[in-house]
């Protein structure tokens, strides 16, 4: 998956620094181009003649060669770059990436570069709960960074919690399933559901849900990035699609959702039912807003509406796959592997709102996917950027 890629390591100055070796053997072993960009700190901790006879290529580190006076463009780097890994990420670079501090070739490197960029925390438990810490890597997601999120175990202080760098192993498998994700799946025509669903009770209130778009949108890009032409359903939220391949149809309620997904169905590969879509709607909803000054207080009288995966499942044609999700707060696998039967899906994604960091809003989530073969996978907790790969592997397994 690696063959002839190109990928700049940088390593900042952490103790996880001796784990940046394994994680160079490895993209070398997978076929990669390394080239490793270190900070001065980094140097500290791991020497670059190691990881220069490693990679087969100079270590950078200055932005100039103090002997011949020739310099190392961060810019020709950036774009000679197919992917960017920082690994390990410490707190002081992600503080400098997340508001342009240039002052050295790693950070420089990495806001010039055009190609994905994976960052790996490592740091005590204390630094990377630091709200500063939590704030940065908010806004390193923001600018489209994949977070490969530390694991939590004894730390180099000894202290047990959360900011232990992810194995190289792991690190490695992140990268190839973003480069897995190429184009598989050319010529097929996806439906995605994303988003909540709103049930009007008046012109100016509604019956709603947390649901921020973020997951269905993920999956739907890396739909979109494998090469499908994309249907995105999407209830009312504050996020845009951004690849071409993208169609998206604005719905607010469970009704037009139904009717949007019914209509593009028979003609799709697959649907992905990720919106988190009312049960219940409004029976007679009001025509004009509801007045505080009435004696009586109103009765909003609910009935059910259509069960959209429920009614895909039972017109599925051979051929076509149907995946759901499962949003649970108990009994999760019992429920989740109830849906998956009645609502006739090949697999269901659970999401407990259980776990932290999973389901609504964030920009993680931490899945298991169950088959209809009974099989069932667990991931950790991800970048919902992730996530969406992970599903899509299936789906393409599917397919
Ligand atoms: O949008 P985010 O903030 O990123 O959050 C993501 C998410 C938590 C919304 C997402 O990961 C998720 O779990 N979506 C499904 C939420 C849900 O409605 O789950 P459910 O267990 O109630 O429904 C089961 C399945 O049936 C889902 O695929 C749902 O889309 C579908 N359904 C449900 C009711 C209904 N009337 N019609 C449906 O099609």
């Amino acid at each position: 998956m690696l063959k002839g890629k190109h990928i700049i390591l940088g390593i900042c100055g952490g103790i996880a620094a001796y784990k940046s070796v394994y994680l160079l053997r490895l993209f070398i072993k997978a076929g990669a181009e390394v080239q490793v960009v270190i900070t001065p700190a980094g140097k500290e901790f791991i020497t670059p003649v190691t990881l220069s006879a490693l990679s087969g290529k100079p270590v950078i580190s200055e932005f100039f060669t103090a002997n011949t006076g020739s310099w190392n463009s961060h810019v020709d780097l950036g774009l000679w770059a197919d992917a960017m890994v920082i690994a390990p990420a410490t707190a002081s670079t992600i503080g400098k990436m997340a508001n342009g501090i240039a002052d050295n070739m790693l950070v420089t490197t990495y806001l010039s570069a055009k190609c994905p960029i994976f960052v790996a925390p490592a740091m005590d438990l204390d630094m990377f709960a630091h709200p500063s810490t939590q704030r940065n890597l908010q806004l390193l997601k923001e600018y489209g960074n994949l977070i490969i999120e530390p694991a939590a175990g004894e730390l180099a202080s000894h202290l047990v919690g959360k900011g232990r760098m992810e194995e190289p192993e792991n690190i490695l498998k992140a990268v190839e399933a973003y480069f897995r994700s190429t184009q598989e799946l050319a010529g097929r025509h996806i439906i995605v559901t994303a988003g909540p669903t709103y049930e009007k009770i008046d012109p100016v209130r509604f019956i709603g849900n947390y649901s921020s778009g973020k997951m269905g949108y993920a999956i739907a890009e890396e739909c979109a990035k494998r090469g499908a032409a994309v249907t995105l359903i999407s209830g009312p939220v504050g996020i845009k699609a951004k690849h071409p391949s993208i169609k998206v149809v604005d719905v607010e309620s469970a009704k037009e959702m139904h009717d949007a997904a019914l209509a593009e169905f028979a003609a799709c590969d697959a649907a992905i039912m990720c919106a988190a879509v009312a049960d219940y709607t409004v029976e007679n909803p009001a025509t004009h807003k509801i007045k505080r000054e009435h004696d009586e207080l109103p009765v909003i009288r609910l009935k059910k509406n259509p069960d959209i995966a429920a009614e895909l499942g039972a017109r599925k044609r051979t051929g076509q796959v149907l995946v759901g999700f499962a949003l649970e707060t108990d009994n999760e696998r019992v429920n989740a592997a109830e849906k998956l039967k009645r609502k006739h899906l090949d697999f269901v994604v659970l999401n407990s709102l259980n776990e932290p960091g999973a389901g609504f809003k964030t920009d993680t989530n931490k899945i298991t996917i169950i088959d209809k073969d009974g099989t069932e996978r667990n991931y950790g907790l991800k970048d919902k950027k992730l996530v969406a790969i992970d599903i899509i592997d299936a789906l393409v397994e599917k397919l």
